[in-house]
């Protein structure tokens, strides 16, 4: 099903998933609101196709500013993709300093607190509305010398399941997707090239995720999709 005219807001456009997921939408026909704090791989193309909010989403005033600018220029949200995300270099739990824990907490767990904070009552009033929020196989599955990224990405399941279960009987719907390795920036800055080379491209993960907005993977309220390489989509439904 071809999905269009949808009002979607992306955090994290900048490049790898939020890039190729903007590129996918707005090539469908539809209306997208993003956020990076830096222009990184967007081209003057990419500027003109969408509303372009350069700012840092873990703030709460600026993502107030976000959302509630998106609703204006959209008229209303019916998708928000929380997936900016930052990652800390691979080092045992003691070695991991309280800079960098504060800093995966900053940006992964307290930007998706800010944009739904901000978001939910919008959707709420409308009576319709989608979440998702990107975790990862390693929210699942934890890694070693990765233990506050992984922490983080344990968190976003948490909060998922909790706006799920605020949210039920509503036509507001909270899930997560949980991917193994993306080929991008943040696969190559902690593996190097040769091994983000062998991850799933971010453009499949961008084709499931438009599936998902479409209708045509249908997805429960609550529950993650386990996205692996190569692999259909696995859907996992939480304890009630
Ligand atoms: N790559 C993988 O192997 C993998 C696997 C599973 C799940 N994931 C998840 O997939 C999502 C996308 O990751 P990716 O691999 O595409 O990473 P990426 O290439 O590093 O992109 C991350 C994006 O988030 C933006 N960002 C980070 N903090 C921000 C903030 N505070 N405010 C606004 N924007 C912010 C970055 O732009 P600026 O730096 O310019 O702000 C960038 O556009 C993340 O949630 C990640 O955890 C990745």
């Amino acid at each position: 099903m071809k999905l269009q005219r949808a009002r979607v807001v992306i955090t994290g456009v900048s490049g790898g998933l939020g890039l190729a997921l903007l590129r996918l939408l707005v090539a469908n026909g539809n209306f997208v609101v993003g956020c990076a704090r830096h222009k990184g791989d967007l081209d003057d193309k990419d500027i003109k196709s969408f509303h372009f909010y350069q700012l840092d989403v873990s703030k709460p005033k600026q993502a107030s500013y976000l959302i509630n600018s998106a609703a204006k220029v959209l008229g209303a949200i019916d998708v928000l993709i929380n997936n900016a995300s930052v990652t800390h270099g691979l080092k045992n739990t003691e070695e991991i300093t309280p800079k960098e824990v504060l800093y995966c907490f900053r940006n992964n767990v307290f930007s998706t607190f800010n944009t739904l904070r901000y978001t939910l009552p919008i959707m709420k009033a409308q009576n319709n509305g989608l979440v998702i929020n990107i975790s990862s196989r390693c929210g699942r599955r934890a890694v070693p010398r990765l233990a506050a990224y992984c922490s983080t990405k344990f968190a976003i399941r948490g909060i998922t399941e909790a706006v799920a279960k605020e949210a039920a009987g509503t036509g507001v719907k909270s899930i997560s997707i949980s991917p193994s390795g993306i080929n991008t920036k943040m696969r190559s800055d902690l593996f190097g090239a040769d091994e983000s080379k062998k991850q799933q491209s971010p453009e499949r993960v961008a084709e499931v995720l438009y599936s998902i907005m479409s209708g045509d993977i249908q997805v429960p309220n609550g529950a993650d999709v386990l996205l692996l390489k190569e692999k259909e989509p696995i859907l996992k439904v939480p304890e009630t």
